[in-house]
């Protein structure tokens, strides 16, 4: 091996452009920082090298205390903006009415869904609300085993689908050590780097070969799931359709397709509300959570009637707060909101003018290898010059610590952490937009190739 070759080592999704507690002072006594850490301990995640106090936000916006305003491209939960006062209003007056489980009939829950149903295939017309995408994921796992009667899930290399006992289970990029479960079998990631210039036949092979391998260890599969926009892989859009060969794959060995639509899904790739929908696919349960109430906690899963009866007749689901009247009236508001200011149309033609103005740049800066998207889900892969083959997620950090030191807040995901992750609110404009772009040429331009 060349001396200046290294291995790529892969990193938990939890550790990118994480403030490292251990390496780092905790602050001041008293300071937040020092609080928050002795408060929450090992479990505290914060971003960045000096972690940000942030005390309000508004549309793509979010104002820190120390009086800065940065740009959000990072966060895809207040997806039609911070506090969007449409859904501020709907929220505080649906709790002065009636906030209360659903084991009582009221209307707002049923308004909602009927709503959410018309965003989605005909044939999953019954949905389960939750509070979280790990608790949609969880049971859409439970759907798929029961259905099924198998075991085995198969997951990309560096899929995140949440954080329960289960959902850990079929999250390679939650694991800091140890194994996934021997019911587990992962697949690369739909990218040309795996597949060649035959993305969908690629990943249909890799998916028989997984199933396979868990024949080959009594397992049979339950279901093939897939974030339909690879997002803790590194974004994986192109070319569309390529999911369609790998989910018949899948069905062909008895097993269920889940498309996983916690960060794709709600209009964020432009080209069409859920992610899956590009992909000519559908799927047998699609799971959600996110955006879906701009920051109120809901989650939900959709299938058909059939896997739900199925389901329920071995053990019943009850979710206290999942689907109340408050989430449903936060859920109808972002649905009225991204209606009436267009917010997916925005997403595709400003997520265009992202895309071509970061590959213009991708042209003129070797260590960009990669830019990949749809819509307003964007992933930018930093490698070493001209060499997609030497992932440099040192660099990434650099970068996202640049950029916050420019008042842009980013993310990175991808296996080796090297993709910077771009997700801003659907409502960002072009010029939003030409900020961010030009924030990243200048903090690029600020660290010469070593
Ligand atoms: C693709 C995907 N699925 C599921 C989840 C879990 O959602 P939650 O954190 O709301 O439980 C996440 C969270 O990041 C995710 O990215």
């Amino acid at each position: 091996m060349e001396p200046n070759v290294r291995t790529p080592r892969a990193r938990p999704i939890l550790d990118m452009n994480a403030y490292d507690a251990a390496g780092a002072a905790a602050g001041p006594a008293g300071s937040l920082l020092a609080r928050r850490q002795a408060n929450i301990g090992a479990a505290s995640v914060l971003f960045y090298r000096e972690p940000i106090e942030m005390v309000s936000a508004r549309g793509c916006w979010m104002e820190a205390a120390d009086g800065r305003r940065y740009l959000d491209f990072y966060n895809n939960v207040p997806s039609v903006g911070h506090a969007h006062p449409h859904v501020v209003e709907a929220i505080a007056r649906q709790v002065s009415v009636l906030n209360i489980h659903t084991r009582y009939l009221n209307r707002w829950t049923e308004d909602y869904l009927d709503r959410l149903k018309a965003t989605l295939p005909a044939a999953l017309s019954n949905v389960v609300l939750t509070c979280t995408g790990s608790e949609a994921n969880d049971l859409a796992m439970r759907i798929a085993t029961e259905a099924t009667g198998g075991q085995g899930f198969v997951v990309t290399e560096a899929a995140y689908h949440g954080n329960t006992l289960a959902v850990t289970g079929i999250s390679p990029s939650a694991l800091k050590r140890g194994a996934l479960p021997t019911t587990v079998e992962t697949v690369p990631a739909p990218g040309s780097a795996a597949y060649g210039n035959d993305v969908a036949g690629g990943f249909r092979a890799a998916v028989e070969g997984a199933v396979q391998r868990l024949a080959g260890r009594g397992v049979a599969p339950a279901a093939l799931i897939c974030d339909s926009i690879f997002s803790s892989d590194g974004v994986f859009a192109d070319p569309p359709g390529f999911l369609a060969p790998a989910a018949q794959a899948i069905r062909a060995a008895g097993g269920l397709f889940i498309a996983d639509e916690v960060q794709p899904g709600f209009a964020r790739t432009g080209a069409a509300f859920w992610g899956f929908a590009r992909h000519a696919v559908t799927p047998d349960i699609v799971t959600m959570g996110k955006p879906m109430a701009n920051g109120y906690p809901m989650g939900g899963v959709a299938a058909s009637p059939d896997l739900v009866a199925r389901f329920c007749e071995t053990v019943g689901y009850f979710n206290t707060f999942g689907g109340n009247p408050v989430a449903a009236a936060a859920g109808l508001a972002v649905l009225d909101v991204m209606e009436a200011e267009g917010l997916q149309e925005n997403a595709r033609v400003v997520g265009v003018h992202v895309l071509d103005r970061l590959r213009a740049l991708s042209a003129q800066d070797p260590r960009i290898t990669g830019v990949r998207g749809a819509g307003l889900f964007i992933g930018v892969d930093l490698c070493r010059p001209g060499d997609p083959g030497q992932p440099d997620p040192e660099l990434t950090t650099t970068v996202i610590n640049g950029l916050r030191d420019r008042c842009v807040l980013i993310g990175a995901a991808g296996r080796y952490g090297h993709t910077l992750k771009v997700r801003p609110p659907l409502c960002l404009t072009r010029e939003e937009g030409d900020l961010f772009v030009d924030a990243l040429a200048d903090t690029l331009a600020s660290q010469p190739p070593a």
